[in-house]
């Protein structure tokens, strides 16, 4: 999968076709009425500005779709007929909620349909990218998985799970900044300057997340690292403890992910 057309090119649609943009490994195009943003687009990435869904679809072979939800139906039916009678083209779908079945509706039988949920660390080049594997051939989901790696990590699940993914990756960039916040502000309630709890904030996150990632324990293993006995760490995670810090993250990600069901109905 090499030309690859974009219908919406905002924020999410925008940095993704940078991310590819800067692989160098691919033939890029868009659709975007704002034309300031639409020039801007082309010569920072070099990818083609072009007029409609219907020369999207000419020109590519597989179209990503980031037009906001609610501006699907004024796309659909312009893209359905662009999709009418070709073979091979593949239509993959940004829009939060959106379920395959509502995109088969309303975009016909044709293009193979693949349903993704990134997040907004996307836009830096480092998304959490989630691909719904159901009824997309192996290869179409290979190369969707591929596209997607290059702009962070990208997996395949089942279209059921998600709206379970919408309440982990999708809504957990909010719970970090507000961890992020908490950390530092308790840092300035302990007598640090701002600007030296923020660093040390996330200088800590970044360092514990790479630890992880290098597989040099479990988290329960790694906490344990932290806590001497009778020290300064346990005493603090006493208090997390009695404040339900963990129930109240599987509370969170619970309630997106039924918040997502819902919207989805
Ligand atoms: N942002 C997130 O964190 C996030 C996370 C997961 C999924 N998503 C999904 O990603 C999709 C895009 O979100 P976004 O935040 O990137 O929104 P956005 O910044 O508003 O981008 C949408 C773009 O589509 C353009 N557009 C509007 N009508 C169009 C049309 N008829 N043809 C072609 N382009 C058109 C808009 O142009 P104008 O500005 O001129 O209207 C805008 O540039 C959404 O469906 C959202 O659900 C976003």
């Amino acid at each position: 999968m090499k030309k690859i057309a974009f219908v919406g090119a905002g924020q999410m649609g925008g940095a993704f076709l940078e991310g590819l943009a800067a692989a160098g490994k691919f033939e890029l195009a868009f659709v975007e009425p704002n034309e300031a943003r639409a020039k801007e687009l082309a010569a920072k990435s070099g990818a083609k500005a072009l007029p409609d869904a219907k020369a999207a679809v000419e020109f590519a072979e597989a179209v990503v779709l980031a037009v906001k939800p609610q501006v699907f139906p004024a796309v659909a039916p312009a893209l359905a007929k662009a999709l009418e009678g070709t073979k091979g083209k593949t239509v993959v779908s940004l829009m939060a909620g959106v379920k395959r079945s509502k995109l088969r509706e309303a975009l016909g039988d044709a293009p193979t349909l693949v349903r993704v949920m990134p997040n907004l660390p996307l836009t830096v080049g480092a998304g959490a990218v989630a691909v719904a594997e159901d009824e997309v051939p192996a290869d179409v989901l290979k190369a969707v998985v591929a596209l997607f790696s290059e702009v962070g990590s990208a997996m395949a699940v089942a279209e059921r799970q998600m709206d379970a993914v919408t309440g982990l990756s999708g809504s957990g960039p909010a719970w970090v900044f507000q961890f992020v916040e908490g950390m530092a502000a308790g840092g300035v309630q302990a007598g640090l300057s701002r600007a030296v709890a923020e660093e040390l904030a996330l200088a800590t996150i970044e360092g514990s997340v790479k630890m992880l990632r290098r597989g040099l324990g479990s988290t329960g293993d790694l906490t344990a690292k932290v806590c001497s006995p009778a020290g300064t760490t346990v005493y603090g995670l006493n208090v997390l403890e009695k404040a339900g810090f963990r129930g109240a993250l599987m509370d969170a990600v619970v309630a997106a992910a039924e918040r997502s069901a819902e919207l989805g109905k």
